[in-house]
């Protein structure tokens, strides 16, 4: 009897993961009625398409203004063959601090020598050790998408000093 009334009971709570799961159905079937050209472009998925020719870098070594105060700055050199792998760091060779003296490469910002709790390391913390995760270089190029970005600045906010 008691096995009875728990399989009922299990049937009934599994009811809402079955609409759920149904809902998930359909909405990813809506997806997909989506215009696919919108997401990957006017080649069908399944068909082989030639890849673009690779942009060429803006490497004129003039350091680019920061579109908000946090934002990783861009890299405005060539990276080409730098080995960036867990055993070498080209970019540490001219960016970490020892070194920027003889090289004339900005230090790599205070944030990148503290772990997690803020505590201060003596050289990059594990978690910015890739530094392409987040700086790229730039090229030349129309933009895939539109952007409607706006400069904080721009949005009337008072500057400090502006008096
Ligand atoms: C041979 C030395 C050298 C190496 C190696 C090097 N850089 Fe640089 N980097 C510089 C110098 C010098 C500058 C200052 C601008 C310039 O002269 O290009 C700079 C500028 C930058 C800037 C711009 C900083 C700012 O405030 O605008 C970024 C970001 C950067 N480098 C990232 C990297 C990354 C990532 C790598 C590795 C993939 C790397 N660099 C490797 C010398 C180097
Ligand atoms: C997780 C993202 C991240 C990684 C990884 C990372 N950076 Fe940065 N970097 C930033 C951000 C964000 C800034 C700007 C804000 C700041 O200083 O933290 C910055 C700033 C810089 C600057 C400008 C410093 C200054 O004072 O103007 C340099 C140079 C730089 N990074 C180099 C590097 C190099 C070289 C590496 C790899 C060893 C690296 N970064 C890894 C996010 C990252």
């Amino acid at each position: 009897m008691r096995g009875q009334d728990r399989s009922r009971l299990i049937a009934r709570h599994r009811l809402p993961i079955v609409a759920a799961a149904a809902t998930l159905l359909l909405a990813t079937a809506a997806l997909a009625q989506m215009g696919p050209e919108e997401l990957v472009g006017p080649t069908p998925p399944s068909e082989p398409s030639a890849a673009e020719p690779l942009p060429r870098w803006v490497t004129d070594d003039v350091r680019k203004m920061r579109a908000y105060p946090e934002q990783p700055p861009v890299i405005p050199h060539s990276i080409e063959g730098y080995q960036l792998t867990v055993n070498a760091n080209r970019c540490m060779t001219c960016h970490k601090r020892e070194f920027t003296q003889a090289s004339g490469a900005p230090m790599i910002s205070v944030t990148h020598y503290m772990d997690r709790e803020g505590q201060m390391l003596a050289d990059v913390s594990p978690r910015r050790y890739f530094c392409t995760e987040c700086h790229v270089p730039q090229a030349d190029v129309q933009p895939l998408v539109g952007n409607t970005f706006v400069d904080m600045s721009d949005l009337g906010v008072g500057k400090a000093g502006d008096e």
